[in-house]
């Protein structure tokens, strides 16, 4: 069996992992914690002791060994990195994605190294924790690959500074394995011994969560977001009930080195130890070197947008046309030019333009502004706006056409010419803005609600266009005191409407940072949230073939409009797509799951002899024995021997290694469901007798 080396650089995952609270207390009873550190045990203020992250991700650690063909007889855990992006949550689900980086060769007889990295994200979108594992191979040495880069570590010449001493108790294994890891090695005597150990012996792991709270609690007590890395490596077993010390040296205000001894023996059972701590770093998003444009920027929403923008080293082109709130007048430069001191004085960079929205030559000339100043446009904020409210009837023409001139035309105009220099850049971040008076509706405001609407319909396209240059386009629906809302926001409200409460999203949403494209969002008073076109499953009405008839279709109407467990479409495309499939979309699924199913493991065994390959059989004398437990289970033996196979039903009486299994989990297994490594690993599949022969079973049988 040799490694794999294809596997390096393939990815991994992703591995979904949900959990709750009785997870994470159940893993720090399994490490040690209890009625002394109850923050960690209790579920009112629960608070997650960080290395629980790599006992929630065991699953997907078991790819990189079934990935890499590591002869599992010889396999260990070498050293373990976790760096921590983010406090745990105490419940969610976990989403990880990996790969193999490196494979190292230590010589023949003396093992291999197969380093896997991973990121692990949170359903709430956040990166918690990155983990490096290395994984010792004992028996994969020899395969001509490159050594492992040497290491040095010292620890300083004296006393540490803090130790701390714990017992494991003896059952402790039996507890930590409810946390995944439930091989064999840590519960079953017989195993343990046939693996050269006198008693199953602690997991590595478990051992790596006590040493996790020694150092919290000698280094940041009672705050475990703190953490930023643990590392370590894992140099010799300990047995269950052996006292350790956690030995920990201070060097720096944020870095410590640490080692777990056997305080029997003095041996290191865990050594190279690192913990950093502290403040999660806040990555500051800045805008330097960056050009903004901003529209109607001489007031209300765009004053601010501007004003931030430019504290953040931003220049910025502050454009307004200085007219009456409902766009009339002759215009004053005065609004633009009082911001663009503003900015000046705080030191920033900026200068003003006055043209109007409402032309193309006037978008045109706004950009030209931008490129004469700063020589690019990097942002645009489509933010100008007037109003001119009437009721439907009495929406004369001139009115309904001045709003869509500013607001939607407006936005065409300026956008076109930056878009092409944005393209030309491959960067652009460009916001629409939006109100909930186009989206949810507002009486008196067809005009406006028309225009703020029309927007978003831009941004739907343009996202698309934009896409292959590194251009985003999202559309905010602000609520803000402002002079075009004075008359219609109550004065207590005033304060707690500032502009600021809406630009954080905006910056944002114009910041490299931000990967968001054709996103609407509302913000206003600190409060935001998202808002899409939803889009219902829908229903199939008649047989596709003739138009259905006005009747059937009210007979569906119910199902026709229901949004339960509608949709976002990205795109025309997807929604034609689904129109295109309905039809079809069940019988090709119902002719997926019935050309796939097995249903029982006899089954199974009788498509064995079928998917045997002879090739593989070269010199092999073996027999597995099967033990499938459950309604639609069985024992069958199965026996090859000079390049042939024969099946029988019942026990053999000298079976080379006899695998036991629930008949579901091994009917997934065998359809490829449940990847044989994660089985094993799991506990699903139990293997007693040679282990390293029932490895051939994959090479010796075909199934899927
Ligand atoms: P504002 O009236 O304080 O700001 C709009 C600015 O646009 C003014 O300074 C005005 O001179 C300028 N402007 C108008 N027509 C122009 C043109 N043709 N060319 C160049 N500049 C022009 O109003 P506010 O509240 O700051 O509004 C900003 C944007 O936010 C607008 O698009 C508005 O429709 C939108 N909005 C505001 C809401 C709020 O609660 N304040 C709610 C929903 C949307």
């Amino acid at each position: 069996m040799a490694l794999n080396l294809d596997a390096i650089g393939k990815n991994l995952g992703p591995v979904s992992k949900e959990y709750t609270w009785k997870d994470v207390v159940l893993y720090a009873l399994g490490v040690g914690a209890g009625f002394s550190d109850l923050d960690y045990c209790y579920e009112k203020n629960l608070k997650v002791i960080p290395t629980f992250s790599i006992a929630a991700i065991f699953d997907f650690l078991s790819h990189y060994a079934s990935n890499a063909n590591i002869n599992l007889a010889g396999i260990l855990h070498g050293e373990q990195d976790l760096i921590f992006h983010q406090p745990i949550p105490t419940e969610g689900t976990l989403t990880t994605q990996g790969k193999i980086t490196h494979m190292y060769d230590k010589g023949e007889k003396k093992g291999a190294l197969i380093v896997g990295e991973s990121d692990t994200w949170h359903a709430n979108g956040k990166k918690l924790f990155t983990s490096i594992i290395s994984l010792f191979s004992r028996l994969d040495g020899g395969f001509g690959g490159e050594a492992a880069p040497k290491e040095t570590f010292a620890f300083p010449d004296r006393t540490p500074d803090f130790e701390i001493q714990e017992i494991p108790s003896l059952d402790q294994p039996l507890l930590y394995r409810l946390s995944g890891d439930v091989f064999a090695l840590h519960v079953d005597q017989e195993f343990a011994k046939m693996a050269g150990f006198e008693k199953p012996i602690m997991h590595g792991l478990c051992t790596y969560g006590y040493s996790c709270r020694a150092l919290m609690n000698s280094l940041t007590p009672g705050a475990p977001e703190k953490v930023r890395r643990l590392k370590c490596r894992f140099s010799r077993p300990l047995y269950p009930g052996d006292p350790i010390k956690i030995q920990i040296w201070k060097t720096s205000d944020n870095k410590a080195v640490w080692k777990t001894v056997n305080a029997k023996t003095g041996e290191d059972v865990i050594t190279n130890g690192i913990f950093e701590f502290g403040e999660i770093p806040k990555k500051e998003i800045r805008f330097d070197g960056q050009v903004a444009v901003i529209t109607g920027a001489g007031g209300g929403l765009g004053r601010v947008y501007a004003l931030e923008l430019a504290k953040r080293g931003a220049k910025v082109v502050v454009n307004d046309l200085g007219g009456a709130r409902d766009g009339s007048g002759g215009g004053s430069a005065t609004p633009a030019q009082k911001v663009v001191e503003e900015i000046a004085a705080l030191g920033g960079e900026a200068v003003a333009n006055y043209d109007n929205v409402a032309t193309a030559e006037g978008g045109e000339n706004i950009i030209q502004a931008a490129v004469d100043a700063f020589g690019k446009v990097d942002i645009l904020i489509n933010n100008a706006g007037i109003l001119r409210d009437k009721s439907f009837v009495k929406m004369e023409p001139e009115n309904w056409k001045a709003v869509l001139d500013v607001h939607l035309n407006g936005a065409y105009h300026v956008t076109r010419p930056a878009f092409t220099l944005m393209r030309k850049n491959g960067f652009g971040r460009i916001v629409m803005t939006t109100s909930a008076a186009g989206l949810y509706g507002n009486f008196g405001q067809t005009n406006y609600s028309a225009a703020k609407m029309g927007l978003v319909g831009l941004m739907n396209t343009l996202k698309l266009e934009g896409k292959k240059y590194n251009i985003k386009v999202n559309t905010v629906a602000p609520i803000a005191a402002s002079r075009l809302t004075e008359d219609i926001m109550p004065p207590e409200l005033f304060e707690k409407m500032k502009p600021e409460f809406v630009s954080p999203l905006v910056l944002f949403l114009c910041s490299e940072e931000c990967e968001e494209n054709g996103n609407i969002y509302n913000a206003g008073m600190g409060f935001f949230n998202r808002a899409a076109v939803v889009t219902g499953p829908g229903t199939t009405v008649g047989d596709g073939e003739n138009p259905p008839d006005i009747e059937t279709v009210v007979d569906k109407f119910d199902t026709i409009q229901s949004l339960e467990n509608g949709k976002v479409y990205f795109e025309l495309n997807e929604q034609v797509g689904d129109a295109m499939n309905a039809f079809n979309a069940p019988a090709a699924s119902e002719q997926d799951t019935s050309s796939k199913k097995i249903s029982s493991a006899a089954e199974i065994f009788a498509a064995m002899p079928d998917a045997f390959n002879p090739d593989a059989a070269g010199g092999v004398d073996v027999v597995f024995q099967y033990h499938i437990s459950g309604p639609g289970g069985g024992d069958w033996s199965c026996a090859i021997k000079d390049g042939a196979c024969a099946i029988s039903k019942g026990t053999h009486e000298n079976p080379t290694c006899t695998l036991k299994m629930a008949d579901t989990d091994f009917i997934d297994m065998i359809s490829g469901v449940l990847p044989a490594m994660q089985a094993y690993t799991s506990g699903k599949l139990k293997i007693e007798g040679d282990i390293m022969k029932s490895q051939l079973i994959e090479k010796l049988f075909k199934l899927t």
